[in-house]
This record gives C-alpha cells, sequence and structure tokens, in this order.
C-alpha cells in the first residue's frame, strides 16, 4: 500500500485514453446477469474495488462468475428465483451501490442475510433504503434503529409494490426500491424530486423488465424470470473521463482524445457545466452500447469562467462536484454550486473534503450549507493533502497539483475504487 504519492507540475496532457468501464453499470450488469438463468458475457467490466464487492456478493449468493484471459466477465446465474442463502456476512466494502442496490434484491429472498462494509460505508445512511423496503414488506434491522449497517434482511411473508415519494434524487435508492418490486406482488411507481441516472431502468429493459416512465416517475411491474442478453459491452466512465476533461481544459497546450464514454444524459451534467464554462469539448463518433449511448470526447486547453451550479443538474454530475470544483479555481470570476448537500453523505463529506484541502493549496473556497463558493484564477501552492480514503478526492487533488505547483496525497491507493490505473495514465498522458 503507498502511503503517499507526489503529483509534479509537469506541462500539458496529451494522447488518447480507453476510459475504464463505467462504475455504475458494471456494478448493474453482474447483478443483474447473477439474477438470470442464462449466461451473460460481459464486456469491458470495471476491475475496480467497488465492482469486485458486488462480484463477491452475487458469488455468496450462488452466481457463477468467473474472468477469462481476454478480460471478459463471464456471470452464470440460478435465475430470478435462484438465488441462495450466503454462508457468511457480505462485505459491500467501500460500495453505496452494492449495498443499497443489493437490499432492494435481498428484502424479496427467503434466507436470512447480512450485509456490512468499510468505516466509511458504516457511517452512511440506510434510512434511505430501510424506509421504502420496509414499508413494502420487507424485515430488516440493523445498527442504531436501523440507520446504519451492519444490518440483517430477514425472509418476510409477502412483499408489495409502493408508491414512493423519494425525498431526494437518488439512484440507488430508485433502484432498490425497483429491484424489491421485481419479486413484489404488485407494481411501483417511484418518483424522485429530479431525474437521477437511469442505468437500472434501462438494463431492466435489456432484461426484458417493462419500466414505465412519466416525468420524474418510473413505474415497474412483478415478473416471473428475466431474459438476459447474452452479452453486455459496459460503456466507459464519463465520472472517471471527467477528471481528464478538467485536466485538460485547465493545463494549457493540452490535446485528449477519450474514447468510448458514456454520454447517457442522465450523466452529462458535467459536459454541460464545462461547456458554459468555455470549455472547448467536441463530441463524436456517437453511438449505442447496448440501451446506453457512447461517443468519443475530444477535449483541448480552453480559458474557462466560473458559473452557477444548482437544481436539476446536480444529480446529473454529483460525483463530479470535487473535480469541476477543481475547475472552477482556474476559471475567471466565482463558481457557486448550490443544492449539492448529497455530497456530505458520500464517500466521505465531499464539502468539507474540497474546502478543507484544496483551502491547503492555498485557495479561497468557502463552505455552505448544501454547497461551494469558489473565486477563480487562484494562485495554488504544493502542500501536503488528505484523500480521505475518497477515490474521487484522491483524483482531484492530483489534477489540482498537476495543473498547479504539485501535490502530495495521501492514501491515494482509494483511487482503486474507481480507477484503477489513474496515476499511470497521468503518468503516460504527461510523458
Ligand atoms: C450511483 C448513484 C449515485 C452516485 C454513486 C453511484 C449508482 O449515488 O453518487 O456514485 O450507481 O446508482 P446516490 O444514489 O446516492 O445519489
Amino acid at each position: 500500500m503507498l502511503e503517499n504519492i507526489t503529483i509534479s507540475p509537469k506541462g500539458g496532457l496529451s494522447g488518447t485514453i480507453h476510459i475504464p468501464g463505467d462504475k455504475s453499470i458494471s456494478h448493474r450488469s453482474v447483478m443483474f446477469a447473477a439474477l438470470a438463468s442464462t449466461p451473460v458475457v460481459i464486456k469491458n467490466f470495471l476491475y475496480a474495488e467497488d465492482c469486485l464487492s458486488t462480484v463477491s456478493c452475487m458469488r455468496a449468493l450462488g452466481a457463477k462468475i468467473e474472468k477469462d484471459a481476454s478480460n471478459n466477465l463471464h456471470v452464470l446465474g440460478n435465475g430470478l428465483h435462484g438465488l441462495q442463502e450466503p454462508p457468511n456476512i457480505m462485505d459491500a466494502g467501500n460500495s453505496g451501490t452494492t449495498l443499497r442496490l443489493l437490499s432492494g434484491i435481498l428484502v424479496g429472498q427467503p434466507f436470512f442475510s447480512v450485509l456490512t462494509g468499510d468505516a466509511s460505508l458504516r457511517s452512511r445512511p440506510m434510512a434511505r433504503v430501510v424506509t421504502p423496503l420496509t414499508k413494502m414488506g420487507g424485515k430488516i434491522s440493523g445498527r442504531q434503529d436501523t440507520r446504519y449497517i451492519p444490518m440483517a434482511i430477514m425472509p418476510s411473508e409477502k412483499i408489495e409494490g409502493i408508491e414512493y415519494n423519494m425525498p431526494m434524487a437518488s439512484a440507488q435508492v430508485k433502484s432498490a426500491i425497483l429491484l424489491a418490486t421485481l419479486f413484489a406482488s404488485s407494481p411501483s411507481i417511484v418518483t424522485e424530486p429530479y431525474i437521477s441516472r437511469d442505468h437500472t431502468e434501462l438494463m431492466l429493459e435489456t432484461f426484458g423488465v417493462k419500466i414505465k416512465r412519466q416525468g420524474t416517475s418510473v413505474g415497474v411491474s412483478p415478473i416471473a424470470d428475466l431474459q438476459a442478453p447474452a452479452e453486455i459491452d459496459v460503456p466507459g466512465d464519463i465520472s472517471s473521463a471527467a477528471f481528464w476533461l478538467v485536466g485538460a481544459s485547465i493545463i494549457p497546450n493540452s490535446h485528449l482524445t477519450l474514447k468510448n464514454v458514456g454520454i447517457n444524459p442522465t450523466r452529462t451534467g458535467i459536459l454541460d457545466i464545462l461547456r458554459q464554462m468555455g470549455a472547448n469539448i467536441t463530441i463524436e463518433n456517437e453511438r449505442f452500447s447496448g440501451a446506453e449511448p457512447v461517443a468519443d470526447l475530444v477535449v483541448k486547453s480552453a480559458e474557462l469562467k466560473g458559473v452557477t451550479i444548482e437544481g436539476p443538474i446536480i444529480p446529473r454530475l454529483i460525483d463530479e462536484i470535487p473535480v469541476l470544483a477543481v475547475a472552477a479555481l482556474f476559471a475567471n470570476g466565482q463558481t457557486t454550486i448550490r443544492d449539492a448537500e448529497e455530497l456530505r453523505v458520500k464517500e466521505t463529506d465531499r464539502l468539507k473534503a474540497v474546502a478543507s484541502e484544496l483551502g491547503k493549496m492555498g485557495a479561497i473556497i468557502t463552505e455552505t450549507k448544501d454547497g461551494l463558493t469558489i473565486n477563480g484564477r487562484q494562485k495554488l501552492q504544493f502542500a501536503k493533502c488528505c484523500s480521505y480514503h475518497d477515490h474521487r478526492m484522491a483524483m482531484s487533488l492530483a489534477i489540482a497539483g498537476a495543473a498547479s505547483n504539485g501535490v502530495e496525497i495521501n492514501q491515494p491507493d482509494c483511487a482503486n475504487i474507481s480507477y484503477p490505473n489513474f496515476f499511470t495514465t497521468l503518468d503516460t498522458i504527461r510523458a
């Protein structure tokens, strides 16, 4: 394990990067394939710690999952009603998506299971999934009045569909309810304040499930079995591409081509905001990978200006806010981020972490209740910064350091949670 990494300033970013598989889609591909009864080959699966947590949980539930010599993941499940009682506690590691989506699947099972995770996940709120799943008839019991994991999920007599207004936009909560409904006795309709990522809906449709959408509502009905596609090709993760989109925009003399990036409209808030800031990004070779739109992105350095980021766009770029804060430091004028209180319950409190760590580099950033105010055109100095073991913090700090006077990041290995080759890629494109 690496204690620290030092990123020195070196000049522009140039070359071509094949963006690793989308984390959200990789989780769903292996979970849903494990609920089917025919074999599924997953291409471009993200072999990062979070998705490997999902693989180990689905194996514990009885699915056969093997990686081949070409890095394809082969999954063979036992059908929608074929999961088996896991012989031990299941560990979701650092992964909120694994934990919350699995909770939805597990409430509908005729067996006992227990879920836990690492220190970060053990401090993240679970009531958001426990409340609707319990209303559906699920029997869940966890630490501190079932607000935190570890939590145990007991077999329940009956799971019923629900009409549920979610208090926050969250794809994890929405997905947990949709998945529980597959095992229920009646349909569900879930309504969000704003639309969150819709990978669950798109992939369930690929597995033969009918999804009804209206405005910010999604409806699904129980089903006897899934009809799996023979193959799933996972698009590159726009949340991983985001570090290069920002890096190449703010570091002079940069020119990068990012290959095979997912451009699902529920995820492209980063493109909209960077373009609004004046970034030079072109979208080429638009195509589909299954139900998911993908493209190649070309990004060149540009002069950026500050913007306001708030409202319905927030769920469309929620994971990119730390690196957008870095972009804002190099822009002309002020950037204001509002309505982003969800960042307080991510892998770490990202509003606090961004303000404190970029602050150590000399940035003037004001942390507000639900966002950040960032002055542009700031002179940053070398500093020793903390990743808080948060992958997106570590990578955002690396971009800030590469664009200024360098940075030392502690616990940089946490990048492996979503982007195992991040630091070697950074070296390659600066060579
Ligand atoms: C995710 C949903 C989002 C996102 C997370 C992945 C998913 O979380 O921040 O990184 O795969 O469904 P919330 O559902 O908590 O908003």
